[in-house]
């Protein structure tokens, strides 16, 4: 699918999100492996969710999908059964991590694989803590497939500094703890999203997180003891809209004029909101209302409008808070007046493209001054972007990225393979159009 965005319509209205795409994941996993029925509300279905749905029907796994209500009938940790093809996890990493970890606690046989671009990505991050733990795991030159054997448990309780904080290999390793026969620790030098943390201990996991001191500063340790918490308690919640898709709506309202948006029952989770921070200040007006607690996260209502946009730096523990939303705070650097730095966030090359490459390519075309470094890049913004053609890099983020750019550049921005945005945000499309946003499909 080839998509035409035609810039100058303002955005105006009110929308609700499909939920969270880290929540949903965890919510169908964990749910699969507790004890009960399991209904969670405002799921996501979407490319990546449905991998991890379809990996836990080929595990035994009974769930069905009512809209956006998900009811899963959890049978402990007995109701996964070794799987009789390898589990393909398309392009989703987050259901590759987080079912090995689950995989590795249960002890059943598994390969665990993906697409090209999945087999691209970083697994010795979770291979050789597992092995620590007495997981046998096989990878191919540290990437997918995995292959997990049989394994004997109890594995051994784990305590892991990672090098680089993730909330993905955080979660697997706290997953493979449920499998331990003593507490284990995990410790990352930046608090990544506490996701897995909140939900598991609603599910009567013993869980806790503290801050130690560290050599270049505080860690974050989790300590997970698995003793009396199996089997884990049924889920019954309701998810709060995706912040990382609101990111997207939010960057469009602020750059494109006479635009006012109220985004309703987003998760606001200090973890995840580090673009907020990024935004405001750089100038943009956002009000947070209606805070509450929606499925133990923090959420609210967000009320976006036009702003004149200033240059910033990101760096440090905040790239971790907005690790998902480089490519749309890119656009919001494209628009802002003076010299935008990203800087500590070399771990954007590492997700599902380059994304300090891809994105550099892709504003460059659309005439936008924009610098790779080793480690993030340098926009120089005020002008306004040209139109052209954009590829997206097999990335759905990039993609309703460069979208969003078309809504506010001088002429059209056309995207390719568009269809990729249904990884995380199925209807961006058509959420964007009851806006007022003009799109074409071809
Ligand atoms: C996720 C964690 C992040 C994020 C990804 C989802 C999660 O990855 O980029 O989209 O649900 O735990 P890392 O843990 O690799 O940073």
């Amino acid at each position: 699918m080839r998509l035409t965005i035609i810039p100058g319509s303002p955005l105006n209205g009110e929308v609700t999100l499909p939920g969270d795409k880290s929540l949903s994941h965890r919510a169908a996993l964990f749910a699969a492996l507790a004890l009960g029925e399991s209904r969670v509300e405002n799921f996501l279905d979407s490319g990546v969710t449905r991998a991890m749905l379809n990996a836990l029907t080929a595990l035994g796994v009974r769930w069905e999908l009512n809209g956006r209500c998900l009811i899963v009938t959890g049978r402990g940790f007995v109701g996964l059964h070794a799987p009789e093809h390898p589990l393909n996890c398309g392009n989703s990493a987050t259901t590759l991590r987080l079912l090995t970890g689950a995989l590795a606690a249960v002890g059943i046989p598994a390969v665990l694989d993906g697409s090209p671009s999945l087999r691209s990505r970083p697994m010795g991050r979770i291979v050789e803590p597992l092995r620590q733990m007495g997981v046998e795991i096989e990878a191919v030159k540290d990437c997918a497939p995995l292959t997990l054997h049989r394994s004997r448990q109890p594995l051994k309780p784990l305590e892991y500094t990672m090098p680089v904080a993730s909330a993905q290999v955080k979660t697997c390793l706290l997953l493979a703890a449920l499998g331990a026969d003593g507490p284990s620790s995990v410790i990352e030098p930046a608090l990544s999203r506490d996701h897995t943390e909140r939900m598991l201990r609603s599910m009567g996991v013993n869980i806790r997180s503290d801050t130690i001191p560290g050599q270049t500063g505080v860690l974050h340790r989790t300590v997970l003891d698995p003793a009396r918490c199996c089997p884990l308690l049924p889920l019954n919640l309701t998810l709060p809209g995706d912040f990382s898709s609101a990111a997207f709506l939010i960057v469009a309202a602020l750059i494109t004029p006479g635009s006012l948006v109220k985004i309703r029952g987003v998760g606001l989770n200090s973890a995840r909101t580090g673009l907020l921070d990024a935004l405001l200040s750089m100038g943009a007006k956002i009000k947070i209302t209606s805070q509450t607690m929606l499925g133990g996260e923090p959420a609210g209502d967000l009320i976006v409008q036009h702003s004149p946009l200033l240059a910033t730096r990101v760096g440090g523990e905040q790239v971790v808070r907005m690790i998902d939303e480089f490519p749309i705070f890119a656009i919001a650097a494209s628009f802002a007046r003076g010299d935008t730095t990203v800087e500590d966030a070399s771990e954007l090359r590492l997700k599902e493209s380059d994304r300090i490459s891809a994105l550099v390519a892709e504003l460059s075309r659309v005439g936008v001054q924009a610098q790779e470094r080793n480690d993030g890049f340098f926009i120089q913004g005020g002008e306004k972007p040209a139109g052209g053609t954009i590829q997206p890099h097999g990335d759905h983020r990039l993609a309703m990225s460069l979208a969003v750019l078309g809504l506010a550049a001088t002429s059209p921005v056309m995207i390719e393979n568009a269809e990729i945005m249904e990884e995380s945000f199925p209807g961006f499309v058509e959420t964007f159009r009851n806006l007022g946003a003009k799109i074409v499909e071809s």
